[in-house]
Formats: structure tokens, sequence, C-alpha cells
């Protein structure tokens, strides 16, 4: 969907959203296309890459907040899809943070010696949670799928993931409705996102800057030690603050917005693949992902590649 297919939808223009957000187009699921569909590619296609084969799986930790259904969790119904019955497998929440969590939690299964190879996988459709009369935030979300394996290593490869909360900001972006606290009048059992723009953009530009500074005091590093950020996509200004307080210049940031729009937990898997496989991101590099969501929920991890 191209912003020009948007401007035909509502009133808005290309000029508008590559302005404001440097969202070009995004890509919706097809009608009947679910999370897990998505899913299943890009986690074929990640465990390819790793030269595995599905049956080589022991966790899948799946970040979404569109699941298929409530329950089972998508994490198993991906898991029936790939044949690798009986390994744990189960989904995280926490928005467009969600990979970022989910990369956390399955680091430390592997580091403890539970997993060996752990499947992370980052999938949305956020499409069926948007309200296409809200041009404010109708012309952000998308739908998309990123995944990766984890395989245990003598050698660091994430060598630090840090989490973060703030449950008082959530008025400022949420989703109406939901199994527990039911539905709004008249939405038919339709939940949608609402976000106040202007004062998550603030709020995200800070705390992104604060998790920035954590990950290089926590690892004593000076900001010339990262080769590569890989940003959650939600705008364009989001991303180059970052890439400032880092010092870094855009050449040394994955930029996918432009094409992808705003995925979630689909966000950054998409990014890193993007760069991985384009050549960018080479065996040996220190990456720093990052992410911020509704909660609001924000976290990084750096990783050596
Ligand atoms: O992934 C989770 C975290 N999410 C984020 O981090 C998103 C953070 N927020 C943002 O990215 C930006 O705040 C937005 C892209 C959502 C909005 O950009 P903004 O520069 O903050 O715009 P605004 O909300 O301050 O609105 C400016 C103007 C308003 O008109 P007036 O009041 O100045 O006359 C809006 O009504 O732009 C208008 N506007 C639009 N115009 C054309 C809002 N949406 C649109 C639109 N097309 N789609």
């Amino acid at each position: 969907m191209h912003n020009t297919d948007l401007e035909k939808m509502m009133d808005t223009t290309d000029e508008w959203i590559r302005e404001r957000t440097g969202i070009q187009r995004r890509h919706y699921a097809a009608e009947g296309e679910t999370t897990v569909d998505l899913a299943e590619k890009a986690a074929r296609r990640a465990i390819e890459a790793a030269g595995l084969a599905p049956g080589d799986i022991d966790l899948i930790v799946f970040a979404t907040a569109t699941p298929d259904l409530v329950f089972p969790n998508p994490g198993t119904l991906l898991q029936a899809r790939l044949g690798c019955r009986g390994v744990p497998a189960f989904s995280v929440e926490a928005a467009c943070s969600g990979f970022i969590y989910a990369l956390s939690i399955a680091e430390k299964f592997v580091r403890t010696g539970d997993a060996r190879r752990a499947l992370v996988v980052g999938a949305e459709t956020l499409t069926r949670i948007t309200d296409f009369t809200d041009r404010t935030t109708a012309i952000l979300f998308a739908d998309g799928a990123g995944a990766v394996v984890l395989t245990a290593s003598e050698e660091p490869g994430i060598i630090s993931t840090h989490l973060h909360a703030d449950g008082g900001y959530k008025d400022l972006l949420y989703c109406t409705g939901g199994v527990s606290s039911g539905y709004e009048a008249g939405s038919d059992g339709k939940a949608v996102i609402r976000m106040a723009g202007r004062e998550t953009f603030k709020v995200a530009v800070t705390m992104l800057g604060n998790s920035v500074d954590e990950v290089l005091a926590k690892n004593n590093l000076s900001r010339s030690a990262i080769d590569w950020l890989v940003p959650h996509q939600a705008n364009i200004r989001i991303i180059q603050a970052v890439a400032k307080k880092l010092d870094l210049p855009m050449e040394r940031v994955i930029v996918t917005v432009q094409d992808h729009g705003n995925t979630s937990a689909a966000s950054v898997p998409l990014a890193l693949d993007t760069g991985v496989r384009d050549g960018r991101i080479r065996k040996g590099d220190t990456l720093l992902l990052e992410a911020f969501g509704g909660g609001f929920t924000w976290g990084s991890a750096l990783v050596r590649f």
C-alpha cells in the first residue's frame, strides 16, 4: 500500500506522510492471511539461513500483539506447522518492544542451557486493529513478520539486553478493547489502536536515548563501538534522534520504515533481515537493536553478529 493508495481512502497526502514519518509504502496481509501465516514464512527462512531444519529447534518465543487466537498461543500454532512438536512454545506481548523482550527471554534460556537452538519470531497483522477512519494512526501501521534463530555458542552473540516498562503511560498508546475488559458499544467486537502521537513521540525519543546510554554504560563501551543501529521503525524522525545520540551517521543505521511502516514486533527483525541479506551487516559487527511501544515498553539489545 503506497501513500497514494491511502490518499484515496482518507484525508491525507503522500507529502505529509513522507515528511512527518518517512513512510512511503507498507504491506497489508491478504484477506484471511493471519499473523501465524506470515510468521511461518519468516521462521522457515530464518531456520534455513541458520543451516538448520525445523526439527532442530528446541524453543519458540513468539512476539505479537495480534495473535490468531486467544489460545492456543501463536507459538504453538507455529510449532505444529513447523513440525517440532513437544518443544516449549509461547507468546510474549509487549507491543512494539515485543521482539526485544522475546529475544531477551530466549537468550536467557540459551545462556542457562535450557535451549540450544531457539526460534524467536516477531509477527503482526496490525491492520486488523487499525481504525481506517483515523488518519493519525491509519497511515502508520502495517503487517509483517521477522525471525531469528539463536544457537548456543562459547562466543558471545547477544552481549546484553535491557528491558523497561512504565504502565503509567497506558493512555497514550493502547488498543480499545479486549477479551476481559470487553469492547466499546457498537464496535462489533473490533478493538482499534489509539495513540496520542506527539506525546508518544516525545517519550519515545527520551526513553530510547536513555536506553542507548544504559547499553553503553553497562558494557563500558564508547559510542564508536557500535557498527550498526537496528531500530524499531516507527518514524524516521525518532530513528534520526537516536542515531544522533549515538553520534552515528545515518549510513550506519538500518532504515526500512519507508518500505514497511510500523509493523510493531516485526519491525526490528525485518530491519535486521534487510541489513543482513543485503550484505551491510557482516559477521563480527556490533549491533544495537532497540524498540519502543505501547505500555509503554522499551528495550535494547547489544549483539555481536
Ligand atoms: O511504535 C510505537 C511508538 N509509536 C511512535 O513512536 C509514534 C510516535 N509519533 C509519531 O510518529 C508522530 O507523532 C505522528 C507521525 C503520529 C504524527 O506526527 P506529528 O508531527 O507529531 O503530527 P501532529 O500529531 O502534531 O499533527 C500535526 C498536524 C495536525 O494538524 P493541525 O492540528 O496542525 O492543523 C494533524 O491534524 O498534522 C495533521 N495530521 C495529518 N495531516 C495529514 C495528522 N495526521 C495526518 C495525516 N495526514 N495522516
